[in-house]
């Protein structure tokens, strides 16, 4: 019976305020301990790089040759992110733009027909203008599949099928 008095004395001690209401800091606000004067987010030191990001870098520098199994995950990953404004055929006439969100060009523009396969690749990377950076959402790999995909879309349109 005192070990269990003993048991219940100390589980409750746990639930002090202490662990009730925890130090916390957010993300850019000054430390107080135990570095003065500096952020609670500590900038890395010189050199320092991600895990992943040397990697990332490769990947962004050369395309992957475009299989039907990169096509395919273009096709997906296209559907997924870029239809609700550029629309399934890249005509740009997508859910959001019927709702009044900035009419994209087309991707069967003669401008964008011959552009670089680099300039979709950054447009998702960094965004352009209206469109915002999907860089956090479509991995390197991705970009890459989404661009083959938008090649082959571009093949498919202002063609006819006796040629
Ligand atoms: C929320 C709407 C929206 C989505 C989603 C979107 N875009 Fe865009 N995109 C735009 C708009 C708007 C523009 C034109 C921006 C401007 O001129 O200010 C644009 C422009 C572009 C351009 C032309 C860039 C240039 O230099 O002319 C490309 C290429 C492009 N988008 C690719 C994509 C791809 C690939 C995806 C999917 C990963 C995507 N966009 C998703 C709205 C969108």
């Amino acid at each position: 019976m005192k070990h269990l008095i003993l048991a219940v004395a100390l589980i409750l001690a746990g639930c002090n305020e202490v662990q009730d209401v925890q130090i916390r800091y957010d993300t850019m606000a000054q430390a107080i301990q135990p570095w003065p004067g500096a952020s609670a987010a500590l900038v890395p030191p010189d050199g320092v790089v991600a895990q992943g990001d040397l990697q990332d870098q490769e990947a962004a520098r050369n395309p992957p040759p475009a299989t039907p199994q990169l096509l395919a995950r273009g096709q997906e990953r296209f559907g997924i992110f870029c239809t609700p404004c550029h629309g399934y055929d890249g005509y740009a006439d997508g859910i959001i733009v019927a709702r009044g969100f900035p009419k994209p060009p087309s991707f069967h523009s003669a401008q964008l027909r011959s552009a670089p396969a680099r300039l979709f690749f950054d447009t998702i990377t960094n965004g352009y203008g209206a469109m915002y950076s999907y860089a956090d959402r479509v991995p390197v790999g991705d970009r890459w599949a989404i661009v083959a995909y938008i090649r082959a879309l571009q093949l498919s349109q202002l063609t006819t099928a006796n040629k």
